[in-house]
Formats: C-alpha cells, structure tokens, sequence
C-alpha cells in the first residue's frame, strides 16, 4: 500500500493519520485527535451510534484535507477473543484444524460466528505455541460498515496491542533491552504488551483507565462526571485531591494484571526477566502513575512518546505532546503490508 488511513477509534478520542510510503520510507502526512462523540461505541454499536461515529470520522477527513480511501484500524477490548494454545508439534494443515476445534470450544456460537487470526510463537522445544485472535463476525461487520459510511475502505483490521508491538519495534530499533512491557493507557482499557525482541509475546487487554480514576474523583468529591473528568486533567486547580492515593486505587486490578501477565510470559519464556516497563497512552499523563508502577512492579517505569521517535519532518501533528495517544495510530501506520 502506497498510502493509507489509519483509524484508531478509542472511547475517548479517535486518532487518524495520513501516511505514505517512498523509497525513503514512511511519511505521516497529516495527524489529527478528536474527541470520539460516542464513547460507548464499544457496546452500543447500533446504527445512529455507528452513524454519527462515522460522520465525525468523515468530517474530520474532509476538514483536515485528507487524501485517500485504503483504511487500517485496530480493536481492542471484551469484543476480542484471545486465546494461548499450546499443540504438539503439527503440520501446518493439522495445526489449522485443531485450532479451529478448540477454538470453536471455546468461542461463543462456535467458530462459524467468529472471524479470526493466530500467530505461530516461538516456544519451547517440540510444542508449537499459538496466539489466536478471534471477533464475533456480526461485530466485524459492523466496523466494516462504518468504515464504508466514512468514505474509507477497510483493508486491515488489526488488534491493538500487537499494533503497540509494532509501534515499539519499529520505533525503538536501537533500544537493547531483552524484554519489554508496554502499557498504553487509554479511558477504559489498558492494552499490555510484553515482549522479546522477535520473539515470544504476550499480549491483553485490561478495563482499567483513565476513566476508572473519573469515576473514582466523582465518588470521593460528590461531582458529575464531566466535573470530574476536569478536575482530573487540571489537578493544579485542586491541591486538596488526594490524587495519589485516588490512583492507588484505581490501579490495583491492573497491577494485579500485569503480575499475572509477567508470571505467565517468564513460564513460557527460559531465563529471562523484563527490564523495563513503558507507560503511553492518554492516561499515562497522570501524576505519580509511573511511580507507583515501578514501586509496584519493581521495574524501572519510563513515559513513552512514540512521536518522539517518528523521524524529522515526518509529522504533521502541531502539538508533539499529544504523541502519548498515537502508539496505536503510529504502530498500524508503519505495518509493512
Ligand atoms: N492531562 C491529562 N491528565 C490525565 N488524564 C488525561 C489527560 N489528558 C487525557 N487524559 C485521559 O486520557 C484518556 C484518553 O487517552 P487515549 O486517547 O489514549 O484513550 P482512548 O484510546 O480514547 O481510550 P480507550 O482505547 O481505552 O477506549 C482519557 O481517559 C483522558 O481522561
Ligand atoms: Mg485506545
């Protein structure tokens, strides 16, 4: 593809990026974050949600001047089905059918009802370790439409955390550390990824966000929520907040996601132990977050804006600190395909 959209629909904001592809490589041409007008999307996808979705999509690409039809977009969430199978070592055919089985086993309406994806995983010895990626095809169908609804053609639909990988590996080439966590931190998810440098991985995602910590400010001050969702963002306002402990609380069920997600990966990887852990996404601008995550994980935590990164000149986005939103955007933009 010689250029494309790309569409990261969040609960909170929609991301769209303009890119191109030349002998010099990759060049985002255009750049834009809006707020996503229907934050519930996810679970009320009816047709005027869907359609006003799609018409703020729309507007936008016509305002910002936006060239090109070819779209890329990513899911993320309850609507993805992820599973880990481990099979002993099988042909390519066997492989396919065992993993149709199991997984229709485990899918909800068996696996006529799903559309899905897998990833052979390097693992150890004589197994062969599968990531499968399965979406209810009513649910596809529905993006697909919306996509048609705004002028876009869907070519690819990725999943968000492998595009998180992507985003950091082609970003981050000369970075050495062996093992990775990433934690891009949204409004209601947390997508995770932990991974080796071609190597195995492991990905998920939590519904713990930004939007965890409004809820929890609109409990403890008696506000509406969009009060509280201000004062979150504008905490010089209110030194009275008692911000830190509201975010360790807010945060223990992903701490305790992220030690499950560790114990798992070290019990499939040999030796090896993560080095670092990365905090992007909207939610990571909050105060003491990365913090209280080293403190927790007992890792070093550092603040990841992928824009940063993205070679000079390339970006047309006006405001660079906007960056921590784009990992998603960014990883699917550079997607060799
Ligand atoms: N300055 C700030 N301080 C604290 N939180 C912020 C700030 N700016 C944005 N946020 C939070 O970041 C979140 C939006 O980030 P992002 O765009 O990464 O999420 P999203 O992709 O829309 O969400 P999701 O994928 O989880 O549905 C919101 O919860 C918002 O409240
Ligand atoms: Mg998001």
């Amino acid at each position: 593809m010689k250029k494309k959209i790309v569409v990261d629909i969040g609960s909170s904001s929609i991301k769209l990026l303009q890119v191109s592809f030349d002998r010099n490589g990759y060049n985002i041409e255009k750049a834009s974050i809006i707020k996503n007008p229907e934050p519930e999307f996810r679970k009320k996808n009816d047709s005027l949600t869907m359609e006003n979705l799609a018409n703020a999509i729309k507007e936008t690409l016509y305002k910002e001047k936006f060239s090109g039809r070819e779209a890329v977009s990513s899911l993320c969430g309850s609507s993805l089905h992820i599973h880990y199978f481990d099979f002993p070592s099988l042909s390519s055919e066997e492989l396919k059918s065992a993993l149709y089985l199991e997984a229709g086993q485990v899918f909800p309406g068996g696996s006529e009802e799903m559309t899905s994806g897998y990833l052979l995983l390097p693992s150890k010895k004589g197994k062969k370790n599968v990531l499968f990626v399965a979406v209810a095809k009513e649910k596809v169908d529905k993006i697909y439409h919306l996509f048609l609804q705004s002028k876009l053609r869907l070519s690819l639909l990725n999943v968000d955390s492998l595009a998180l990988i992507n985003s950091f590996t082609e970003l981050e080439k000369e970075r050495n550390e062996e093992i990775v966590l990433v934690l891009n931190i949204g409004a209601n998810f947390t997508n995770l990824a932990l991974f080796q440098k071609n190597g195995f991985l492991f990905i998920r995602d939590v519904p713990v966000g930004g939007n965890t910590i409004t809820r929890l400010i609109k409990e403890e001050r008696g506000v509406k929520l969009e009060e509280a969702e201000k004062m979150k963002r504008n905490l010089n306002d209110y030194p009275d907040l008692d911000i830190e402990s509201i975010i360790k609380k807010g945060t223990i069920k992903l701490v305790e996601e992220i030690n499950r997600s560790l114990n798992y990966f070290y019990s499939s990887v040999e030796n090896k132990r993560v080095e670092k852990a990365f905090l992007t996404g909207g939610s990571s601008r909050l105060p003491f977050l990365s913090q209280f995550l080293s403190e927790e994980l007992a890792l070093p935590v550092e603040k990841w804006n992928p824009l940063n990164k993205v070679k000079e000149g390339s970006v047309a986005l006006g405001n660079k600190g906007l960056g921590d939103q784009l990992a998603i955007a960014l990883g699917l933009a550079l997607e060799k395909n």
